[in-house]
């Protein structure tokens, strides 16, 4: 009911449409169609309700759903939504074996446990960014997956630019920032036997309506949100919408083995390549420069010695970007 509802609302949107039209419309009662307006205010909606004119939808209430999400993707793609959830990924990984689909998308409101790299925690205990994770079973080596995790925050990169018209950036592999402050990042956990990949969940954490008193402390001057850099509330449905077509976009060319192609794209966004970055690496911190990365997604670089390797993200982490060589 609350469903037809608000297609109803929506159609009008702009405009009052009465109660007895909607109970016209609908075949139900005008005091069950009351009943139903209450609860999605309840849930989120702004609905103004004026005696002689009827119901109202306000635009841009953020409130993220099922229904919010499936209205704004029209492929058939398979989506789960959970109020709350320890964690996407966690749900992602026991999802992934009993779905038969080879890309489908998990979205929290919030999360309890939200999982960073390394076993740190990611803060998303709150209702104010993106929480998601994407099972994907693309038919590739295992040696491939790090370019799938590349193309995702390529993917992310993009979605920020479509929707909020922010330029962001990556620190490799997959942190996305914006001046100099991380506003989302990138957890992909891959499930493999005898060289062959099961599935590869990426999961998405991006920080949209936050305000700087949001994030603990410790991370306020390394935390961002789209809210603080733009000073604009952007409906999350409407990011994921277009999260989960420019993710599309990286699978189709995985499935194509044409992802080398979508990595050319990392150029665009790389806040590394040609720069002095100090390294973690076997318990040390070290610096080199970063040349860029290889078709695998592999960093380049070039120590003091001008000696060339390239690393894995297992292998090493990037602790500070110093600046152009
Ligand atoms: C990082 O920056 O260390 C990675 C953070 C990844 C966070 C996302 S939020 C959705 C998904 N579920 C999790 O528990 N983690 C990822």
């Amino acid at each position: 009911m609350n469903k037809r509802i608000l297609d109803e609302l929506y159609n009008k949107q702009g405009d009052y449409i009465s109660g007895q039209k909607l109970s016209q419309i609908l075949g139900v009662s005008r005091t069950t169609i009351w009943k139903n307006i209450r609860e999605l205010t309840e849930q989120g909606y702004e609905i103004k309700a004026e005696g002689g004119k009827g119901y109202l939808l306000s635009d841009g209430c953020d409130v993220l759903n099922s229904y919010e999400i499936h209205k704004r993707i029209s492929k058939n793609i398979e989506i789960h939504y959970v109020n709350s959830v320890n964690s996407t990924n966690n749900m992602a990984k026991n999802m992934a074996p009993h779905t038969q689909k080879d890309f489908s998308l998990i979205v929290a409101g919030s999360q309890s446990g939200g999982r960073g790299r390394m076993g740190k925690k990611f803060e998303s205990d709150n209702e104010k960014g993106v929480w998601c994770s994407f099972i994907l079973k693309p038919e590739i080596q295992p040696e491939k997956a790090l370019s799938v995790t590349i193309a995702s925050s390529i993917a992310v990169c993009r979605t920020l630019e479509d929707v909020c018209d922010i330029k962001a950036g990556i620190k490799w592999p997959n942190d996305i920032i914006i001046s100099n402050k991380k506003v989302c990042g990138i957890l992909s956990e891959m499930s493999c036997e005898t060289g062959v990949i099961n599935h590869i969940v990426i999961g998405i954490g991006i920080n949209v309506l936050q305000q700087k008193k949001d994030f603990p402390t410790d991370i306020h001057d390394k935390a961002t949100s789209i809210l603080m850099e733009t000073g604009r509330e952007f409906n999350r449905a409407k990011i994921i919408a277009s999260l989960c077509y420019n993710m599309l976009e990286v699978f189709e060319h995985l499935k194509t083995g044409s992802i080398n192609e979508f990595l050319k794209f990392w150029k665009d966004y790389t806040l590394t390549d040609g720069r002095r970055i100090k390294v973690f690496k076997n318990e040390k911190n070290i610096e080199m420069k970063a040349l860029g990365i290889d078709d695998q997604g592999k960093l380049i670089v070039v120590d003091d010695k001008g000696n060339k390797s390239k690393f894995t993200s297992g292998e090493i982490s990037i602790r500070g970007v110093l600046g152009y060589i």
